[in-house]
């Protein structure tokens, strides 16, 4: 067998989208190995959502690239939502890669390999993504707990600072039975959680006619499914959650009491400038009605500081709203200009980098703050949890655990192990985590 070593930045679409890679690759003589020195395929999956994600993907080519010069025998590939919009300049850059492919040309990978194989050089980079049933190739899944499952790929939004529609394309759907024949598999296989996948996920069904299909009823469909498993869903558009989803929630006993709905800012003029259809005040009554229905639920959320023309008040109010709201945790970011986007041609308003960090570091103070008081509501509280790791601290081992609702819950016992569900009782809360005792 030959050695692959996969490198994979970015978001969860991208972690599962390298799991298809690595198993693809299985079938056609590659093992995956940790060890970047023995590798004969180097790939980056790599990531645009930012500037600084970009660069880490061409530093790390640059320091490749130097290792072909030794070893000229191994081959050099590149994916994922860069590649995807940067092929003449990765030709241009790194002129020694083999394999540049897209986010839409995964499957196409048993061709490709056999062009590297033969000294070619190659660029696959399609609009029209390949259409196949996944459930033909194999997944090298690098967790034993929990399985992903993208369930719709790709776009609508056409949010102003993202370039996600532009390296994924527009939206599409898989089709209900391929899903529930992947969960069946992942069951059978031993996994104890679902997560699906999808940039918008309560976009899921939209582009399907035959049969029609929401995100809530592929909810119910999957809970019927026998098995001693949990079932949570990401990305949700604050606008999009409609209340059948709701209430698809609260019936499926299986699925987890979490909503992760990215606010990216607490201000309706900035959130209209983003092009995000939903105001401050929407998005504060999709909290409120989420709250009043479940009572240990945890909405998580993302915001982007120093969006171009944010005035101080309106950063004052993405503030305001992370702990009106009380949100559990958030991903805060710099906002970042990126090709083809609206926002990254309002160049006359964008802020200076002192003004966007200063802001990220009031925001990442109020999440702190927030998280830690989300938190320290969980005393006293029983949470269900799933044991995901387990690590031996003064000869006691400590089972790291998340709960249902999302939140890192860790505690000793000898009596669970990695994959057990367990009844904890929280005692101590911190910024990050809760720690417990099993009941
Ligand atoms: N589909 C999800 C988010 C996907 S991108 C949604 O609609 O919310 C993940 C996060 O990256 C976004 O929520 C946003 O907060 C951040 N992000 C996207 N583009 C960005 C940019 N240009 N600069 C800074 N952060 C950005
Ligand atoms: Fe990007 Fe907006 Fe689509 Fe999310 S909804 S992926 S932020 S364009
Ligand atoms: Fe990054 Fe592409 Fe995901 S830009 S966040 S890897 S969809």
């Amino acid at each position: 067998m030959k050695k692959v070593y996969i490198e994979t930045l970015g978001c969860q679409m991208n972690k599962s989208d390298s799991e298809r890679i690595s198993g693809i690759l299985s079938q056609f003589g590659y093992d995956e190995t940790t060890e970047e020195k023995e590798a004969d395929l180097l790939i980056v999956n790599t990531c645009s959502i930012r500037q600084l994600s970009a660069d880490k993907a061409y530093s790390l080519l640059g320091v490749w690239g130097k290792r072909k010069k030794d070893k000229p025998d191994i081959k050099i590939g590149i994916c994922g939502c860069v590649a995807q919009q940067d092929k003449e300049k990765i030709r241009k850059r790194a002129p020694y890669v083999d394999l540049i492919f897209g986010t839409h040309n995964i499957y196409e990978l048993p061709e490709l390999i056999k062009k590297i194989e033969n000294g070619e050089k190659i660029c696959a980079i399609t609009n029209k993504p390949v259409i196949c049933n996944q459930n033909d190739f194999k997944i090298i899944r690098k967790d034993s707990v929990n399985a992903w499952i993208p369930i719709i790929e790709g776009c609508n939004n056409f949010c102003t600072y993202c370039v996600v529609p532009f390296t994924r394309g527009r939206e599409r759907s898989r089709q209900p039975e391929e899903i529930i024949q992947e969960a069946k598999n992942i069951i059978n296989e031993g996994f104890r959680e679902i997560t699906l996948l999808g940039q918008n996920v309560d976009s899921y069904g939209k582009d399907l006619n035959n049969p029609k299909i929401t995100l809530a009823n592929l909810l119910r469909d999957l809970n019927k499914l026998e098995g001693n498993f949990r079932i949570r869903f990401v990305t949700s558009y604050p606008s999009d959650i409609t209340d059948d989803l709701i209430n698809a929630v609260e019936e499926c006993d299986k699925v987890c009491k979490y909503f992760h709905i990215p606010m990216q800012s607490g201000n309706s003029r900035i959130l209209k400038e983003m092009n995000r259809h939903y105001t401050k005040q929407q998005y504060y009554e999709t909290v409120e009605k989420i709250r009043k229905r479940f009572s240990n639920v945890a909405i998580t959320s993302d915001f982007i500081a120093g969006f171009p023309g944010e005035t101080e008040e309106e950063f004052q109010d993405t503030l305001n709203a992370m702990e009106e709201l009380e949100l559990d945790y958030s991903n805060t970011a710099a906002y970042s200009p990126r090709a083809f986007t609206k926002a990254g041609k309002m160049t006359d308003l964008f802020l200076s980098d002192e003004i966007k960090y200063e802001r990220l570091n009031r925001l990442n103070e109020k999440n702190k703050e927030v998280c830690l008081k989300s938190n320290t509501k969980f005393i006293g509280k029983v949470l269900k949890v799933l044991v995901e790791s387990k690590t031996l601290k003064d000869g006691k081992t400590i089972l790291n655990s998340r709960a249902d609702n999302n939140k890192i819950v860790h505690f000793e016992s000898n009596k669970y192990d990695i994959g057990d569900f367990a009844e904890v009782k929280i005692n101590l809360a911190q910024t990050w985590c809760l720690f417990g005792v099993a009941i």
